[in-house]
């Protein structure tokens, strides 16, 4: 599908010109992870302390409990599509505005989903809104997650955070501050909707399978096998400049999952690799309309983690036959969880040390990350993952970077 509003909607990361690559999860089912998986899945950034209320009613997010919440998403391309078709199907929202930097997409987009304004800049735009969906290419999140926090508005920002480090933090200080304000912030991590993935944290934090000895996880595509020439829009997605690259494109979901189950990195050896892309006529190609396809298109990041043992984590655009394929791998001292997102979302495998046997378990679908948002800025319970979270994976998206650059072990910086 190509890359742009008035395609179809896709979900994942996929490629510009690609099929839709992975089944959309269920969005807005009810059921929930037992509790204690949901406890410990935000563990690794713990539950603020109940705010007191604020000095100044003014102050505070809206809207009230239960009137309508006015949705505006800045960035009407690919992505947009599934923030727009999953707000729609959320209770009590509709969307008010949109706004993207080529105004004829955003009046298509506009058109397409029935809102009522394009809106002419970000002020126009949060004016009309009480929550912000932020879907533009990577390198412009931050402004607009900072401006939306500072007018108040709830803010779902799309994956990775940000394209540096120190954005990052900004964004996690003015999170913190906002939150205290009762705004929600929230990073578009997709795959929390795969129960698998919090099931699995469930059963690690239970010590199922003992001490941590190996991971091994892989987020692949292979879209970049077949010919593939980049239109305008899509040429971010290839260029360092732009933010553009695999580590930071899959590389973030990847870290994300692994660390809400494993807990934190202590340090990461990574290396990343760009190879020629491949014209229609079969030749070889490495700048496309005047510029240098120069990002990062594989990586293997080798980590260590902070509660012991260690990890092989693959992302890659150059998996020839692989649409969209996400598996982990947990081994420890007395067992084995494995989940692979291809067969299944809710389906983890258990292999018993004791029993020599392996057990598959099946626990009850996950929201997606737009129920999950509404939810919080409905009910003013803190969810994961935020805005914090995010700038965690930032760090060590960070840290990635700099050892594939100096090529030896990275340390995690602080991401606050
Ligand atoms: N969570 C997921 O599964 C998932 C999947 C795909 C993409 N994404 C993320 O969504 C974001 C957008 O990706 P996409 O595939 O939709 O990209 P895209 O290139 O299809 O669309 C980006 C849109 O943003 C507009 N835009 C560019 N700069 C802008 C700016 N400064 N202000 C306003 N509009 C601007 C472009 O004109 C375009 O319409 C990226 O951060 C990407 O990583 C997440």
């Amino acid at each position: 599908m190509a890359n742009g509003p008035g395609n179809g909607s896709y979900y994942d990361d996929a490629p510009p010109s690609a099929t839709p690559r992975v089944r959309t999860p269920a969005p807005d089912l009810d059921a929930q992870p037992p509790a204690q998986i949901r406890r410990k899945v935000v563990a690794n950034t713990p539950e603020p302390p109940p705010q007191p209320p604020s000095a100044s009613s003014r102050l505070r997010a809206q809207p009230p409990a239960r009137s309508q919440l006015r949705i505006g998403i800045i960035g009407t391309g690919g992505m947009a599509a599934a923030h727009a078709e999953n707000f729609l199907k959320q209770d009590g929202c509709k969307l008010a505005a949109c706004l993207d930097i080529e105004p004829a997409a955003a009046k298509t987009f506009a058109d397409r989903f029935h809102i009522p304004k394009v809106a002419k800049d970000a002020q126009d735009l949060i004016e009309q809104c009480d929550a912000i969906a932020v879907v533009t290419p990577d390198t412009s999140h931050a402004a607009y997650v900072l401006r939306a926090l500072r007018c108040n508005r709830h803010v779902l920002c799309e994956k990775p955070l940000t394209s540096t480090l120190a954005e990052a933090r900004e964004v996690a200080r003015a999170a913190k501050d906002a939150q205290s304000r009762g705004v929600v912030g929230m990073v578009n991590f997709s795959y929390r909707c795969a129960s698998a993935m919090h099931h699995a944290a469930w059963m690690f934090g239970q010590g199922r399978i003992g001490e941590l000895r190996h991971v091994n996880a892989q987020y692949v595509q292979g879209w970049l096998c077949e010919s593939h020439e980049p239109s305008p829009g899509a040429l971010w997605r290839m260029r360092r400049a732009t933010g553009g690259g695999v580590l930071a494109d899959l590389g973030c979901h990847l870290l994300d999952m692994v660390t809400a189950i494993t807990g934190d990195i202590r340090r990461v050896q990574c290396v990343m690799g760009n190879f020629p892309k491949v014209s229609k006529s079969g030749e070889n190609f490495t700048r496309w309309q005047g510029k240098q396809l120069d990002a990062d298109d594989t990586a293997v990041i080798s980590v260590e983690f902070a509660a012991g043992g260690m990890g092989v984590l693959q992302v890659s655009r150059w998996a020839c036959g692989r649409d969209n394929t996400i598996k982990v791998d947990l081994h420890g001292t007395r067992g084995a969880l494995v989940f692979d997102l291809d067969h299944s979302y809710d389906q983890v495998h258990h292999h018993e040390l004791a029993g020599k046997r392996w057990n598959t378990e099946r626990p009850a679908p996950a929201p997606s990350g737009w129920k999950r948002f509404i939810d919080a800025v409905r009910t003013g319970h803190h969810e994961q993952p935020d805005l914090v979270r995010g700038a965690q994976i930032q760090a060590y998206l960070d840290a990635c970077r700099r050892s594939a650059e100096h090529g030896c072990w990275m340390d995690i910086e602080p991401w606050m």
